[in-house]
């Protein structure tokens, strides 16, 4: 076990694990912060997607001792109260269907936004391709993301 300083949604948190833990496991067992989701364990679905200084960063394969001193963004954290335009957009184009692979979709389309403020529909697709949605709700993000976008 070690001691591991970084701060969680904004909030200065130091947590006593053992420092190969991966950080999804660090969200959702020890601080309780569901938003996160387990798929593949394999950097391959996204739905474990989380930010780590602002990079859309796959939680599964990201050891805690990976992010020490830095700044970690989970769902939870993208806006206080839900309403960060991304989120609003979701809603709006009822984007989810059973809503596993959908925190990892908003958050991996939030570090899109963050550095591009009006994507093409290209650069949408080639930015969430990694995102696999088992229920097949592609084209609801896509439009979700650009709705969000017009928005900025
Ligand atoms: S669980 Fe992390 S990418 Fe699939
Ligand atoms: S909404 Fe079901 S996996 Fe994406």
């Amino acid at each position: 076990m070690s001691s591991v300083s970084l701060t969680i949604n904004g909030k200065p948190t130091t947590v006593n694990v053992d420092s190969a833990t991966p950080l999804v496991w660090l969200l959702r067992e020890h601080l309780q912060l569901t938003g996160t989701k387990f798929g593949c364990g394999i950097a391959q679905c996204g739905v474990c997607t989380v930010h780590v200084d602002g990079q859309a960063t796959r939680s599964c394969v990201t050891p805690v001792s990976a992010v020490a001193g830095k700044s970690v963004t989970t769902i939870e954290g993208l806006s206080p109260d839900g309403s960060h335009k991304l989120q609003k957009a979701w809603v709006a184009e009822q984007v989810p269907q059973c809503g596993y692979c959908q925190s990892g979709q908003i958050m991996q389309a939030a570090s899109l936004l963050a550095v591009n403020k009006n994507p093409s529909r290209d650069e949408i697709v080639k930015h969430m391709n990694g995102n696999i949605c088992r229920c097949g709700t592609y084209q609801r993000i896509v439009k979700a993301v650009q709705r969000a976008a017009k928005e900025a």
